[in-house]
């Protein structure tokens, strides 16, 4: 109980500095794809339990892959596909425990156990989603949820 406890806070506390390290990396660069590769970047090395980091672009309604840290990945996902494109489709971040138990998930990697999808929003609509995936079980729970949140927000004010 107690580890876990200090895990949380720990998980809470990378993401906390994380989003001044993004912000800083972006300020004053106008290049959407530079500013995405760097804060997938600076993610890898704030979430170490994730296997696969990256951005998914909605182009001409579907998503298509951007910036990201990893294996190949799936170049195309449609809007209610997947995790991703479900995340798209109920505009809402999706966090996958299993993703063996998550219909339509969609597996670019055969290791990976669970992932979650953050919207990033611009003026309210879904410009593109944060992937994450993960080779263990359950990475991911409502600390990740709440400590991406504030990244995918100042991500939203990149130029789409
Ligand atoms: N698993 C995702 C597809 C993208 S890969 O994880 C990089 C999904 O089900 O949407």
């Amino acid at each position: 109980m107690e580890t876990v406890a200090v895990t949380a806070a720990d998980k809470a506390a990378r993401y906390r500095e994380l989003l001044p390290q993004v912000a800083a990396l972006v300020d004053g660069e106008p290049d959407l794809v530079a500013n995405l590769a760097n804060a997938v970047a600076a993610l890898r090395e704030c979430v170490p339990a994730a296997s696969w980091i990256g951005v998914y672009l909605m182009k001409a309604g579907e998503l298509v892959l951007g910036p990201f840290q990893g294996k190949v990945a799936c170049v195309r996902i449609a809007v209610g596909r997947g995790v991703c494109g479900t995340a798209v489709a109920e505009n809402r971040t999706v966090v996958v425990p299993n993703v063996d138990e998550f219909p339509g998930h969609i597996a670019c990697d055969a290791g990976s156990r669970s992932e979650i999808v953050v919207p990033i929003r611009r003026r309210g609509e879904v410009v593109a989603v944060l992937d994450l995936d993960s080779y263990e079980l359950a990475a991911f729970d409502e600390i990740d949820a709440q400590g991406l949140a504030p990244i995918a927000e100042l991500l939203g004010t990149l130029a789409w």
